[in-house]
Formats: C-alpha cells, structure tokens, sequence
C-alpha cells in the first residue's frame, strides 16, 4: 500500500504541475490547441486524487479528509468540464480564477492523504514487514519517556 500510494503521489504532483504549466500559457493565449491534452491529464489527476482518497480510507483514521477529496475531484472535474460555459463576457476571469483555485486545493488535499497514508505505518508497525516489530517498540518507547517518569538514577556514592 506504501508503494501505490508513493506512486500515485507522484502522478498526482507531476499531473498537477503540468495542468498549472499548460493552464498559464492558455491564460496568456497560447498553446490552445493542448486543451484537450490539458482535458485528459487533467482527468487522471482527478482518478489519482481518488485513488489516494481510497487509499486512505482503507488505511483508516481520516474518513472526513478521504470524503472531502473524493468529493473534491468531482468538482474539480465538473468545474473543468462546464468553466468554458460559465460566467461569459467580462466576468469570465473569475471562473478561470476559481478553477485554478479548485485545482491547487486538489494538490494541497491530495498531498495531505498521501501524507497520512504514509504515515500510518507507524501506527500499525505490525503489518509493515518484518521491520515492524522494532518500530513498535521504538513507538512505545517515545511514548513512555513523555509519561514524566524520570529514567532510574544509578547509585550516588557518598
Ligand atoms: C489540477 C487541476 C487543474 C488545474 C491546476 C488547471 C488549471 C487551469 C488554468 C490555470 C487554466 C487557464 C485559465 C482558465 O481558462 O481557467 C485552465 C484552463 C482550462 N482548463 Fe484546467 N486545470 C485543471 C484541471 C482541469 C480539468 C480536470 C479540466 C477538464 C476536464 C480542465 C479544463 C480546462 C479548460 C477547458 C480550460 C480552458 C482553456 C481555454 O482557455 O479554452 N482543467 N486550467
């Protein structure tokens, strides 16, 4: 689960960072026959983040977070989709702006799954391999230096 995550993570931030490229060279006029280009990676980012919410929620711990960026990549989606159609005149930058926004939100939801994801192999050591079992008592170990019971003295000599 570490391995798919780590290389969903890194199609969701190389596919992020294309969109935002090609969204700003279509925001300066250029480059406008790559929309449907921009369409289609734009469509994977979206299965990426999906795939990452999946992934948490079969990890467990932040069901919320794993809704919202499911529902999240809908939007994004839908937003893409219909943008063209939204607001039209001189009123259309803000749309453009919106979708932009929407996007970067994506990024940021998608980048704390995959964060948690990961994360939660310190709070399951066992099923991480055979690593696991030092890891638990290193968890344990921290754990109990914080219950303010100082570590035994040796023996003072008079
Ligand atoms: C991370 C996700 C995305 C980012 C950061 C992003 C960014 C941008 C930016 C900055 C623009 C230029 C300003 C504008 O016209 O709004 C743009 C244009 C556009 N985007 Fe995206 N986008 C993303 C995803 C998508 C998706 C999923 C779709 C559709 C499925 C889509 C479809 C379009 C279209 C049709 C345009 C208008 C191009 C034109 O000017 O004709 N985008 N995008």
């Amino acid at each position: 689960m570490q391995t798919t995550t780590a290389v969903v993570q890194w199609v969701v931030r190389l596919t992020g960072i294309t969109q935002v490229v090609l969204g700003l060279l279509f925001w300066t006029d250029r480059a406008l026959t790559l929309v449907p280009l921009h369409m289609a990676i734009g469509l994977t980012f979206v299965v990426g983040v999906w795939t990452l919410a999946g992934l948490a929620a079969r990890a467990g711990g932040r069901p919320g977070l794993a809704l919202l960026a499911a529902l999240w990549g809908v939007v994004v989606l839908a937003l893409g989709i219909t943008q063209g159609r939204l607001l039209p005149g001189p009123a259309h930058w803000v749309v453009e702006l919106l979708h932009l926004l929407v996007g970067i939100v994506a990024m940021v939801l998608a980048a704390r799954l995959g964060a948690h994801v990961r994360g939660r192999r310190v709070a399951h050591p066992a099923s991480s391999g055979p690593g696991g079992a030092a890891q638990a008592s290193e968890t344990v170990g921290a754990a109990g230096s914080r219950t303010g019971v100082p570590p035994a003295r040796p023996a003072e000599s008079s």
